[in-house]
């Protein structure tokens, strides 16, 4: 099973019924003018939101009884799981398909990967037909909603550029590799009602690499690719990390088997940062001579950052190597957000300045 396929069915860490919100892969500080702001607020709020809803709603129709329900509940909850999945799927579709590689952020000028460019050009005759189809189809979309989605058509053999109205709207039996999210929610913060700029400005963040990589396994021939699902920087050992549906579950624990929280955050980035998890202590990373001492040894310990790449990655290394129990929250405190997880406002009074 890849990587993306376990956070996807749910089988690492949460209750099998449980859909785990997946992390942010790009940068969200790093974007080629898409805002921190614009797409925190997204994945947190819309992402995390169907996530939720997801949930929530799958809950309502394993308690049903399905021989004396109402017509319209039947028709209701089933409705508005298919809308709720579907907005999780092409959501992460979405995310997935932005941002820069490594630390370094998105160019604006990245080309698809040989094998896609050469499929475009196969069904669309070219990269650049392919794109001026995609972009004035999400232009076209805008003032409305709705989403422009390249997805692989195994019954027609091609790449097709596909039109949807709203989330539960695909061609039946087609793997979306690309999608543009063109509800007022994934641009107006930054661009107002100019949707038209926010279409070449989110061209100009795509992730080539990924989108490759979703290509080749909707073709059935991915392998090996896992890492590009990971956030940079994460550990890649699975029982090096922690999703935040587990933590949740965990800290629900008697006092003496909960996890102790260690939020960790480079001087430069507390200005990027409003609150924490209750009970967590705060340090900089580089102050570790100092921290470390204060850990536990007989319980493990969760440390996070803000979207669970390096900062958070390189600690949980360095402290596995040391003995202890130490994993990474996968995706960070936006993570944590996006799954509805409570927070307390920051406490900095534990933060050595360095
Ligand atoms: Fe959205």
């Amino acid at each position: 099973m890849s990587l993306l396929e376990s956070f996807s069915t749910s089988q690492q860490f949460a209750r099998p019924e449980t859909v785990m919100v997946r992390p942010l892969l790009l940068k969200p500080q790093w974007m080629n003018r898409l805002s921190e702001r614009l797409l925190v607020s997204h994945y947190v709020n819309n992402y995390g939101g169907a996530v939720r809803r997801l949930n929530a709603t799958r809950a309502r129709l394993a308690a049903l009884d399905w021989a004396r329900a109402p017509i319209f509940e039947t028709n209701g909850l089933k409705r508005e799981e298919l809308i709720a999945a579907g907005s999780v799927i092409l959501h992460e579709v979405y995310f997935d398909s932005l941002g820069g590689h490594g630390d370094n952020p998105p160019t604006g000028v990245e080309e698809p990967p040989a094998e896609l460019a050469l499929a475009l050009e196969r069904d669309f005759g070219s990269v650049m037909a392919w794109h001026a189809e995609f972009t004035a189809m999400a232009k076209a979309l805008a003032g409305g909603s709705g989403w422009v989605i390249l997805a692989w058509s195994q019954r027609l053999g091609r790449l097709v550029n596909q039109w949807a109205a709203d989330h539960a709207h695909g061609l039946p039996g087609a793997t979306p590799i690309l999608a543009l999210d063109m509800y007022e929610h994934a641009y107006h913060l930054d661009f107002g009602a100019k949707a038209p700029a926010y279409v070449d400005q989110a061209m100009a963040n795509l992730n080539w690499e990924r989108i490759g990589a979703r290509y080749r396994m909707a073709i059935g021939e991915g392998a090996g690719e896992d890492e590009l699902f990971l956030p940079f920087g994460a550990p890649a050992q699975a029982e090096a990390r922690v999703s935040a549906e587990e933590l949740k579950t965990s800290l629900e624990n008697h006092e003496d088997r909960r996890p102790f929280l260690l939020d960790l955050c480079l001087p430069k980035d507390l200005p990027r940062r409003t609150d924490m998890l209750a009970g967590a202590s705060m340090h900089a990373p580089a102050a570790l001579p100092r921290w470390i001492e204060q850990l536990p040894r007989d319980r493990p310990i969760v440390v996070y950052c803000i979207c669970g790449f390096q900062v958070s990655g390189t600690a949980v290394t360095e402290l596995r190597q040391r003995g202890y129990d130490a994993r990474a929250l996968v995706g960070g405190i936006t993570a944590w957000h996006a799954v509805g997880g409570a927070t307390v406002p920051l406490d900095r009074s534990t933060y050595e300045d360095s």
